[in-house]
């Protein structure tokens, strides 16, 4: 199945997302594969149809290019020896950056920064992460129209923050701001039972900031990048505080995002039942 020359003529990223839905949820095709390392199915015999999912596999694998002076730095990691991480699976140290490179005998490594982006300037790091969030929304099924907490013209609802390492945008974390610009206490709130996924009825707990969507590309997770993401957007969310951890919710989390909750902020209740800070 062909994506429709139409939608080709507004420019290469947009028609990479709209293709991607059209041959996600298009007709049947006698010839449709589904890629095992990006999930993206596609006809294998149009030469199209195969260079769209060879952009897709790559961003949902490595990341989108990000130029260096997008955004506004919140975080800077310079010490290259920090960059080792004990790995769950093997239980051997990894170097976070998973493409170093080489230097003689010693490995250097990039610096690894978080920046935050604003959606007020209509220039390339502002198409960059519409990209991003296309992406991911169709990962996670999550409507689209939600972007525009990050990206509403009229008040700033929320912010966007992006994990770049070696030049490419790795993770992003949309946040937010549940307490709006007037500070007042937000009645989003639920408990989530991390078992049943039930809400907990007739309780409304007070958070501060929300996880619209987290995301991190599949060949840099577990390598505590979503953890890093929210630890810095909690300090560079509300000027002049640090939102405590306990403040910090999360929309309707999906099976990984549900694990990441568990461990960065879920709550043993008396009952002996996990609770997740959600909202709605
Ligand atoms: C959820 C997601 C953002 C996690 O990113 P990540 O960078 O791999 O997360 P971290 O490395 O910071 O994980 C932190 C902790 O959460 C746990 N965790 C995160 N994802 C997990 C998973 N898929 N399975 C098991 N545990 C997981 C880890 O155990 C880790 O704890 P540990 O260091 O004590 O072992 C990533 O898997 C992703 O992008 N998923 C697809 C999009 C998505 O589902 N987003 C969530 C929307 S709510
Ligand atoms: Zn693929």
């Amino acid at each position: 199945m062909k994506a429709k020359k139409s939608q080709r003529k507004t420019g290469k990223k947009q028609n990479l997302i709209q293709s991607t839905l059209q041959v996600n949820g298009g007709s049947k095709s006698n010839k449709l594969v589904k890629c095992d390392k990006c999930e993206m199915s596609y006809s294998s015999t149009s030469i199209e149809d195969r260079a769209i999912h060879e952009k897709y596999h790559a961003l949902q694998l490595h990341g989108r290019k990000w130029s260096p002076n997008w955004g506004s730095i919140a975080y800077t990691k310079r010490d290259h020896s920090s960059t080792m991480h004990l790995s769950r699976s093997m239980g051997t140290m990894t170097p976070l950056n998973s493409s170093p490179l080489k230097n003689g005998s010693s490995i250097v490594h990039q610096e690894e920064k978080i920046v935050s982006v604003r959606p007020d300037k209509s220039n390339g790091e502002v198409r960059a992460m519409m990209e991003i969030m296309t992406l991911v929304n169709n990962e996670l099924n999550a409507p689209h129209d939600e972007n525009d907490i990050w990206n509403s013209t009229t008040e700033e609802k929320g912010k966007a923050f992006v994990y770049i390492r070696n030049d490419r945008a790795i993770g992003i974390v949309i946040i937010e701001n549940l307490h709006g610009g007037n500070g007042k206490a937000s009645d989003r709130g639920r408990w989530m039972v991390y078992d049943s996924r039930r809400l907990v009825q007739n309780v409304y707990p007070d958070f501060k900031i929300g996880i619209s969507r987290i995301w991190v590309c599949r060949t840099a997770r577990n390598l505590g990048i979503a953890t890093k993401l929210i630890d810095i957007a909690r300090e560079n969310i509300i000027y002049g505080e640090v939102v405590p951890r306990s403040q910090v919710a999360w929309s309707q989390p999906t099976d990984s995002g549900g694990k990441l909750a568990s461990k960065y902020n879920g709550m043993m209740h008396k009952s002996g039942k996990l609770l997740l800070p959600v909202y709605i």
